[in-house]
């Protein structure tokens, strides 16, 4: 089987890292340690978008040249990546020679198959967008929206790429594939902006307009448009073109492409991933079963507003993660959205998610667990042959969960992943409350049952450690290292089965796992 290929939007190097950029790329991070966890070989690319002209101005702005400013942002990006513990196999820069190679490449193959072609126009352009605007654009009110930033009327000379003539292919490759977008209601924003007459896409900028960018290999008087560079990032990290190109350290394309799954935010669908990135395939001679998958993530907002430097309500994923721990992060935004939709970014919710589930719920069921094996049997366990209808439940409790987190992180519903795995905790400390080991602890005809107790909490905990993994990597390991259980290599979800403790197992000592933060959250 061909490994599971899944990337990432690449982030601009304008600025540094947000909640929403942590956002996505634990979320396809998650997938990915899921997708390994369940069996399959996987290929996480993700990077950095630095060429482009917010990117130019910003370097401007800072008095530092391109590249200098660029590497500094990419930093904060990788050092927020390491702390986060997204672990990447690929990384995309838009400014590493392999890539420029593979852009040159493919434009060189558009042009020559005619798919290019160069002409005059005169028009208003949006300086903060990057992009030519045309009467849709305006309001109501005739006027272009604050949202165009500056708006300037522009006469120039660029190349254009023949998008029209696709447009019919793709329409009909969108009402004949249901599963290119998931969600899959989104096909139907893709498919109202596709209506009416259909035009070309300017691929060019000037020179003398924009410098930073990849030269046109047929025409150097300009450089590539910023989003023909950063799609491209797909395949170029993906080995296409790697022999022609001479570019070393690559996947073979043949094996990885298509992509399973594009995860990207709702606002770079229209028209960047939904109609440019296949129409691009598509002419470059790209079968239909060679088009990629597109996961489309909603926003992270904050008390309903955008998250937006203007406003300044950017909130330092480091910070968070410096309090919260990178686990506690990382599970809050995986358990407080729902993949496809927007949520409410909530320091709140994130102290509450932390103390009451993951201090009060999860660490404390471990904590209590190894705490009386330890007390009661010197933290050696003996499942022994005692058995009754109550352990019998939570062994179905754990059953069910597995086959029901299968199910939802399939079809990447992470949050009701986490809900499933979370019935074994609940059903496990309410199993603690009604069979009292402390009171079984001081009976000694009920010395086989408290053993049976002891396992079944013991057991229980390791499949929790296993389904909650690729939200909480690190956490889950040190849980493991407690309970003297670890992964064997090849382990894999179909080896998730009741009695991996074995009959002797000596569990370690218990240090609380999420220690209680005394934060109040903050006033409203
Ligand atoms: O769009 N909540 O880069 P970018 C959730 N370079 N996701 C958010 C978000 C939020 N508040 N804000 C941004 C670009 N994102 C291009 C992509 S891909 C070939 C080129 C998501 O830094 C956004 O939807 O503006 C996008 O998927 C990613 O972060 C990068 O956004
Ligand atoms: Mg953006």
């Amino acid at each position: 089987m061909k490994p599971y290929y899944i990337t990432t939007a690449i982030d601009y190097t304008n600025a540094p890292p947000h909640i929403g950029h942590a956002y996505e790329k634990v979320l396809a991070d998650v997938m990915a340690r899921f997708q390994r966890l369940n069996g399959r070989e996987v290929f996480f690319l993700t990077g950095v978008d630095q060429h482009g002209q917010k990117v130019q101005k910003s370097a401007e702005k800072a008095e530092l040249s391109p590249q200098v400013f660029v590497d500094g942002i990419t930093g904060h990006f990788t050092a927020l990546w390491d702390k986060l513990n997204v672990r990447y196999d690929g990384w995309a820069a838009t400014t590493d020679p392999r890539h420029k190679r593979v852009v040159q490449a493919m434009l060189q193959k558009l042009h020559d198959c005619g798919q290019l072609y160069k002409q005059g126009y005169t028009g208003f352009y949006s300086v903060r967008q990057e992009q030519f605007l045309t009467d849709k654009e305006r309001g109501p009110d005739g006027v272009f929206g604050v949202e165009w930033g500056e708006v300037v009327e522009l006469e120039e000379e660029n190349w254009y790429f023949r998008l029209s003539d696709h447009v019919e292919w793709l329409k009909s490759y969108i009402n004949s594939h249901p599963d290119f977008i998931f969600p899959a209601h989104r096909a139907h924003d893709v498919l109202n902006a596709l209506e009416g007459a259909a035009q070309d896409l300017c691929i060019s900028r000037p020179l003398e307009r924009l410098s930073w960018g990849i030269p046109l290999p047929f025409d150097e008087k300009f450089v590539n448009y910023v989003w023909f560079d950063a799609l491209t990032n797909y395949i170029s990290f993906a080995g296409y073109l790697a022999g022609e190109c001479g570019n070393e350290g690559l996947p073979d394309f043949a094996n990885l492409w298509p992509s399973e799954a594009h995860v990207i935010g709702k606002d770079i669908l229209v028209p960047a991933h939904a109609v440019y990135w296949p129409i691009m395939l598509h002419a470059l001679g790209f079968s239909d079963d060679q088009i990629p998958r597109l996961i489309v993530h909603g926003w992270w907002n904050m008390k309903g507003a955008k998250i937006s430097k203007s406003l300044g309500n950017v909130i330092d994923p480091n910070v968070l993660a410096d309090t919260f721990t990178a686990d506690g992060l990382r599970y809050y935004v995986m358990r407080d959205i729902a993949t496809g939709y927007d949520s409410d970014f909530s320091e709140e919710r994130l102290v509450m998610s932390y103390n009451k589930e993951l201090a009060g719920g999860l660490g404390n069921l471990l904590n209590r667990s190894i705490n009386m094996a330890q007390k009661y049997r010197g933290g050696v366990l003996t499942p022994g042959s005692y058995d009754d209808a109550e352990n019998a439940a939570l062994r179905q409790t754990v059953a069910e969960a597995l086959t029901v987190y299968l199910e939802k992180m399939n079809s990447w519903a992470i949050h009701d992943g986490i809900h499933a795995a979370w019935k074994i905790v609940t059903h496990a400390n309410a199993f603690v409350d009604s069979t009292k080991p402390f009171s079984l602890a001081k009976d000694p005809a009920q010395a086989a049952r408290l053993d049976s107790v002891l396992y079944h909490l013991a057991e229980a905990w390791v499949h929790v450690s296993v389904l909650l993994n690729p939200i909480m990597p690190t956490a889950m390991a040190t849980a493991r290292a407690q309970i003297g259980w670890e992964t064997p290599a090849g382990f894999v979800l179909s080896d998730l089965k009741w009695g991996l403790l074995k009959d002797g197992h000596q569990l370690g000592t218990p240090v609380p796992l999420f220690p209680r933060l005394e934060i109040e959250p903050p006033a409203a």
